[in-house]
């Protein structure tokens, strides 16, 4: 065990109408259609292309998360094509999907003594960061645990990037697991699911599934790896049935509970 349960901050801004009307149900937390500076889309027109198709695969809300981290921080200039790029791709898209912006933090001691406010995800109290993998050659998790409690102070709610990928996990998927009882949201990657990243992140990616906080997203960057979810949630609806799918796809993590209305209770 990592650390006891703590009470983390529901999150409150996404409604349940932003994301219910037929056909349109997910909501992908994790992408990288933007053009920033890493290796996602590299033009406006590819992300709304892009975009464009992933709402016709029913996605209802989409994040751009660029990477935040060593190589590429997020200085002031930096910030300001990134957010002029997501204006003229929303105006492009013209509520065909519901387009956000936030970033995603690769664990660094430097972001522990940063105010973490800017790097929160548009609209929700919540602030996504990466779990290395094993080419970032950063092997453990101390640091992104640390970056997840130093959000935790700020009154926000860590949402850990695909630990699925990352070396300690798959040596124990416990370890994310336990994290999970913190009240933390374990992100898990579609296309770990489907098996493109190998049969042992596939079997974590599965397991991982059994936390409540768990939810599904695409972490999609360009045409090698799409922005989806229509094929991962088939194959999760398929095998733990539609309700646990449409809470995993359609973000019941990142929503309040439903409100019950005094007296609408039958007896
Ligand atoms: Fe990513």
């Amino acid at each position: 065990m990592l650390g006891a349960r703590r009470s983390v901050p529901r999150l409150r801004a996404i409604k349940r109408q932003d994301y219910s009307s037929a056909g349109r149900r997910f909501v992908d937390i994790h992408t990288h259609l933007i053009p920033s500076g890493d290796d996602g889309v590299q033009t406006i027109g590819a992300a709304v292309d892009f975009c464009r198709e992933a709402s016709r695969r029913g996605t209802a809300i989409l994040y751009a998360t660029p990477h935040v981290n060593r190589e590429l921080p997020l200085s002031p200039e930096r910030e300001a094509r990134v957010r002029a790029a997501h204006a003229a791709i929303a105006e492009q898209l013209d509520g065909e999907i519901d387009y956000r912006l936030g970033f995603e933090l690769f664990p660094t001691e430097e972001l522990l003594t940063e105010d973490p406010r800017r790097y929160q995800l548009d609209q929700l109290e919540a602030i996504l960061v990466e779990c290395p993998l094993p080419h970032q050659g950063a092997p453990g998790l101390a640091t992104a645990i640390a970056l997840a409690e130093h959000i935790e102070s700020a009154s926000l709610l860590p949402v850990l990037a695909h630990p699925e990928r990352t070396e300690t996990v798959l040596a124990e998927p416990r370890i994310a697991l336990d994290l999970a009882e913190r009240g933390w949201l374990l992100q898990i990657t579609a296309t770990s699911l489907l098996g493109v990243h190998g049969r042992d992140v596939e079997r974590t990616a599965w397991r991982l599934l059994d936390a409540p906080t768990a939810v599904v997203a695409s972490d999609g960057h360009r045409s090698d790896r799409p922005p989806f979810l229509d094929v991962a949630y088939a194959a999760v609806a398929a095998e733990l049935g539609h309700e646990r799918a449409d809470a995993l796809f359609r973000g019941e993590t990142l929503l309040p509970p439903p409100t019950v209305e005094p007296g609408s209770r039958s007896a």
